[in-house]
């Protein structure tokens, strides 16, 4: 396959120059001009599902910034949304939603009408397919089933994540019901965004690490690998970058088993660690802190330095450890932007 789009490139463990780099939530808050387009509609559903500024929003930090990639804008929450669960995004409190508690709960549930409450978001991946320059990858995304769930569970976000965690170590099989629901729906979502004009997938799974180990297997891996192997059926060589936030060197297993193409390393990760454990399986993406970032200046720079020194010897997309803070400085960015694009691999063979 020969491909302009370097992240793509890299992905396909063919040589690159330089890394190639998004950032988690590029659109966002942080840019006056996103903050411009939020004010102009009532909630952020409002402008998830309005094609047109969504796209307008998808494109900002890729042209502010020169990013390798836009990724959709959209969030995790809408697939919830579409099975027909209430959700309303609050001012300073983030996602609410009627809670579901048990297996009794899922009969509100209709997946039926998800591809069709979801068909705004395909039209906005195929308007970026054909806005973006050809060098640029457009990235689709879903969260995994367990992150999603607790959203689904809970209400809201969770510290103790006291309600899902007693479902499913109390009822693993009926919760297994909703996780596999869930398989089913983010597996569907990621093939028609595919089927739309993504040219790669990223998979959040953001609470992955409150689990303990064997639960990561129950709920976090093998929902993955189910999910990838059913994206693959029909997009064989599409990229899927998975990030199971947290779960440390339960990191290899998810490699080795999932099947993804890469794995987003998180903020607590050692890059030197990855790149002997993680980069024999499958590429890297990250991980620089958001806080500093959020910092800027020196200490930044060598941060980020360190991190793309320490993974080149492998596929590896620079990113951070995860999504920019809504309050850090634009500036910063473009800071980071101009290091990496002149950083060069000197390596020869
Ligand atoms: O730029 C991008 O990364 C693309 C768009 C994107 C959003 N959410 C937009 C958004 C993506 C990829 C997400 C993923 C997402 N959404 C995750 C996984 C990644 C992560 O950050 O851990 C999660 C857990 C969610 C759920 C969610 N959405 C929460 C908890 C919140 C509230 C907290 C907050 O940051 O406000 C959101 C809202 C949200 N999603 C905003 C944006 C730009 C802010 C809302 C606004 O602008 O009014």
């Amino acid at each position: 396959m020969t491909t302009e789009k370097i992240i793509l490139r890299s992905l396909l463990g063919h040589e690159v120059e330089r890394p190639p780099f998004w950032f988690m939530r590029q659109a966002g808050r942080f840019l006056p001009e996103y903050r411009k387009i939020r004010a102009s509609v009532r909630g952020f559903l409002d402008l998830c599902y309005n094609s047109e500024l969504a796209e307008e929003v998808t494109l900002q930090p890729v042209q502010r910034f020169d990013t390798d990639a836009a990724i959709l804008f959209a969030d995790i929450l809408l697939v919830p949304h579409a099975l027909g669960q209430d959700l309303a995004f609050l001012e300073g409190e983030g996602p609410v939603l009627d809670p579901i508690r048990n297996i009794s709960g899922l009969d509100a549930l209709r997946p039926e009408g998800l591809l069709e409450k979801l068909s705004p978001i395909f039209s906005t991946v195929e308007r970026l397919a054909r806005s973006l320059a050809p060098e640029k990858a457009l990235i689709g995304f879903a969260g995994a089933p367990w992150t999603v769930a607790t959203y689904m569970v809970e209400g809201r976000a969770s510290r103790d994540y006291p309600n899902i965690k007693n479902w499913a170590y109390g009822d693993p099989a009926g919760f297994g019901k909703l996780v596999s629901l869930l398989e089913d729906a983010t597996a569907q979502y990621l093939i028609f965004q595919a089927n739309a004009g993504a040219d790669a997938l990223q998979l959040f799974d953001t609470w992955a690490g409150v689990l303990p180990a064997d639960m990561q297997e129950r709920w976090v891996v093998q929902p993955t690998k189910r999910i990838v192997d059913s994206v693959r059926k029909v997009h064989p060589n599409i990229p899927i970058i998975g990030f199971p936030k947290g779960i440390g060197p339960g990191l290899i297993r998810y490699a080795n088993i999932t099947g993804v193409s890469a794995v987003g390393l998180d903020t607590s990760m050692d890059p030197a660690w990855a790149a002997k454990y993680i980069q024999p399986i499958c590429g890297i993406q990250g991980n620089l802190d958001p806080g500093l970032l959020s910092a800027g200046g020196d200490t930044m720079l060598a941060s980020a330095n360190e991190i793309i020194d320490d993974l080149k010897s492998g596929p590896h997309i620079f990113n951070l450890g995860h999504g920019i803070w809504p309050t850090t400085d634009p500036n910063h960015l473009a800071d980071l932007v101009a290091m990496i694009r002149n950083y060069r691999y000197s390596r020869l063979d």
